[in-house]
Order: structure tokens, then C-alpha cells, then sequence
């Protein structure tokens, strides 16, 4: 079967970042890029916040932070006075964590699919409390039905006091129907977190319509905004019950600001995030969404076609938009944590290509992502190096 014809490139957007034209950046996934107009947005509030530290801090900053929040919340479809800015999907994670009121004998439920530090919070809170942490295998393959029936068979009512499931998984780039499991989770009373941290400018208003008492996604990924930046969406039953990891100023002030106020730091990535969606904006936030998705499957092609891997066992993300893309590595390769993040730098350093290497489930996966400032040779080039870097030991 050929492979089908890469997208159309978006002129001119590649010069809208800094990345190293030497290498091929196809791992968005992992730590974003953040475009020249934003980190430039970003620098001009720390020369503001130079100029005049106490001022910066004393005089207006909660009120622009809370202006900043809605107007992010407002792209999420997230209740714009119900969420919280927060550094990443990783804190959000833990101060719901700690927030829930787990107790010994309590449950928490996840899947095989979470992030591997979500995975270790959820271990240590649960050690902190008595609680006990139980992880779901879901075949990579399952259908949205599959799902929902094997989370709603695997919850445990009046033990299980929370669920954690992914909107987009990182390790296995799979779309969750969400909306349908918090469904499930609420007709059995339990409590539902969604790690969103890929949904943020790769899904229309993600939030909306999941009903989750809980939500984090970053916009530090895909919707261009500097590291730092994910808001934390809270369902009003829980507003009043949800603390931070630090107490500082603004506890008494209550949700949102006791979450947002942590003590003296750089709030400056917050501040410059509108700047991200503005230029998503400005390139067409459905065609960004589109020709991400397109050129991510494109690639998986390709470089699935190299390493003779057959389409039909190219997993597919489930759903549209989604710009992360899995090619199961040859038998035996990167199939463990060390050997993925080995491999994983060899391929950077000798290809000069930035991908990621997951192991999962017993075997080695290589995941591609597609962004405006990647063109289909990026893929040709590293489908036509990969198999002889993979064929030396
Ligand atoms: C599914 C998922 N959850 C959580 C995270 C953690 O994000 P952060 O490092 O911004 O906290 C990631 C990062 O890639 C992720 O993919």
C-alpha cells in the first residue's frame, strides 16, 4: 500500500520558532516549543518585573493572574472562575492528590496506559495514607466500548475513592472517551481525574462536556505557551476542599487564588500563555490541529514503512487531531525504561533526530509527533537512517 501524500506545509511557520535548524525536532510531545513571538512576549514582562520587583509583585499581579486564567480557560472550555493556573500537569496531579482525603483501605484506580510520574504519585500518596493503588490493563487496541467496560467492571464503589485516567496517553498516543468513563465513574459515585496534558491546543475546548471533578492539561505543549503554564479545572463540589502544596499569601482568599499565589516566584509564563494562542490563532488554530494530525500520521508511515511494519499494525490514535504517533520497534528493542531512554539518545545524537522511545507493555515503541515547523523530508530522512542505526548493537 503507497503511503498517502504529507500536508501541505503552513508558510512561514517554521520561522516562527528558534529550534536548531540542524536537527529534526519530532518529539513536540515531550517539552513543547515555545515560538519566538511568545518567549519575546515572555521577556518584556520579566523586563517589567526588573524594572520594578516590588511593584511587579505588589500592585496588580493576583488580578492578572486571574485575567490570564480566564482568558486560557476560556480557550479550554473550562469554567474560567473554577480552575486554577498551575506550573504543570505533575502539580495538579499531586495537590488532587492530596486534596481527595484518601484514607487506608481506599482505592485509587488507573490505567496501564498513565504517565509514569503520575503512576509514583499516585504510589506515594497512597503509601502516605494506607490507600492502595490498582492499575487497570486496557489492550492497546480496545475500543471506546472496550474501555468503558473494563473500567466499569474494575471499579470498586465505596472502595475506590479515585479514578485517574488520561485524556491522550503519552506512552500509547490513545484518545480515552472521557466523557463516557467519567459517566460510568459518577453513576458509581467515584471520583474522576483527568491527566490531560497533551489535550491543551491539540483537542477542541477539551474540557468541556467531560464533567470531571478534576482536569489538568498543560498549555506548556501544544498550545505554545512558555513552561509553566497548565490550568487545573476543579468541579464546584470540590472548590471548597482543594489545597495547594504550598500555603502562602492568598489561603484565606480561597480557590481559585490560594492555588495560583505560590509564594515569590516567576509568574511570568502565565502572564505570556495569551500570546501562544495568539499565535496558534494567527495560523488557523483547526488547520494547525489538522495539519499536526496529518503530517504526525504521515510520518508514522513512513518511518512503520522502513522499519517493515505493516499499516494494520500501526496503532491508530482512536479519534481525529491527535499529533503523537507510535511505530512498534523491532522485537527485543528499547523494551526497557533504560533501554528506550538509550536508544532514545542514540537516535538524537547520531541522526540527529529528536524522537521519543517508549517502552511499554514488554516492548519498544517509537513515538513521532507532527508540529508546524516540520516538513515530511524530516521523516523520509530518519525512515531512510533508522533501520542500519537499529541493526548495530
Ligand atoms: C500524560 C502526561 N501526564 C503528565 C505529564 C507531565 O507533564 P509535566 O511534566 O508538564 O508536569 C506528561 C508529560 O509529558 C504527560 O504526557
Amino acid at each position: 500500500m503507497s503511503v498517502p501524500n504529507p500536508p501541505e506545509p503552513i508558510p512561514g511557520a517554521r520561522l516562527l520558532f528558534s529550534l536548531d535548524p540542524a536537527v529534526s525536532h519530532l518529539n513536540h510531545g515531550s517539552f513543547g516549543a515555545v515560538p519566538i513571538g511568545v518567549q519575546r512576549a515572555q521577556q518584556r514582562l520579566r523586563d517589567e518585573m526588573e524594572a520594578n520587583p516590588l511593584r511587579f509583585f505588589t500592585q496588580g499581579l493576583v488580578d492578572r493572574i486571574a485575567h490570564t486564567r480566564r482568558h486560557l480557560a476560556g480557550f479550554l472550555g473550562a469554567d474560567p472562575d473554577g480552575s486554577a493556573l498551575v506550573g504543570n500537569t505533575t502539580t495538579g496531579v499531586a495537590v488532587v492528590l492530596q486534596s481527595v482525603g484518601l484514607k487506608a483501605g481506599d482505592e485509587v484506580l488507573s490505567t496501564d496506559h498513565g504517565y509514569g510520574a503520575v503512576s509514583l504519585a499516585i504510589q506515594r500518596e497512597c503509601r502516605r495514607t494506607g490507600a492502595v493503588s490498582r492499575v487497570l490493563p486496557i489492550p492497546l487496541a480496545a475500543t471506546d466500548e472496550q474501555i468503558v467496560q473494563s473500567i466499569r467492571a474494575g471499579l470498586r464503589p465505596g472502595r475506590t475513592r479515585l479514578l485517574v485516567v488520561d485524556q491522550l496517553t503519552s506512552a500509547t498516543a490513545k484518545l480515552f472517551p472521557t466523557a463516557a468513563i467519567v459517566g460510568v465513574a459518577r453513576e458509581h459515585g467515584v471520583p474522576v481525574l483527568v491527566d490531560a496534558a497533551h489535550a491543551p491546543g491539540m483537542l477542541p475546548t477539551p474540557v468541556a462536556g467531560i464533567g470531571a471533578d478534576f482536569w489538568v492539561g498543560n498549555l506548556h505543549k501544544w498550545a505554545y505557551a512558555p513552561r509553566g503554564t497548565a490550568l487545573l479545572a476543579v468541579a464546584p463540589q470540590w472548590r471548597d476542599r482543594i489545597e495547594p502544596l504550598v500555603v502562602s499569601w492568598e489561603q484565606e482568599s480561597g480557590f481559585p487564588a490560594r492555588l495560583e499565589w505560590q509564594a515569590t516566584l516567576d509568574y511570568t509564563p502565565w502572564l505570556a500563555a495569551p500570546a501562544g494562542l495568539f499565535t496558534m490563532r494567527s495560523l488557523g488554530v483547526d488547520r494547525v490541529r489538522e495539519h499536526n494530525a496529518a503530517l504526525a500520521a504521515y510520518g508514522q508511515r513512513v518511518v512503520g514503512d522502513a522499519l517493515g511494519v505493516a499499516p494494520a499494525d500501526l496503532p491508530d490514535p482512536g479519534g481525529p487531531g491527535v499529533a503523537l504517533r507510535l511505530i512498534p520497534l523491532p522485537a527485543g528493542t528499547g523494551t526497557t525504561i533504560d533501554a528506550a531512554r538509550a536508544l532514545q539518545a542514540r537516535i538524537g545524537e547520531r541522526l540527529a533526530a529528536e524522537v521519543a522511545v517508549m517502552s511499554w507493555s514488554g516492548r519498544g515503541w517509537l513515538r513521532l509527533t507532527g508540529q508546524v515547523y516540520n516538513a515530511a523530508d524530516e521523516y523520509e530522512r530518519l525512515g531512510a537512517r533508522l533501520p542500519a542505526l537499529l541493526a548495530q548493537r
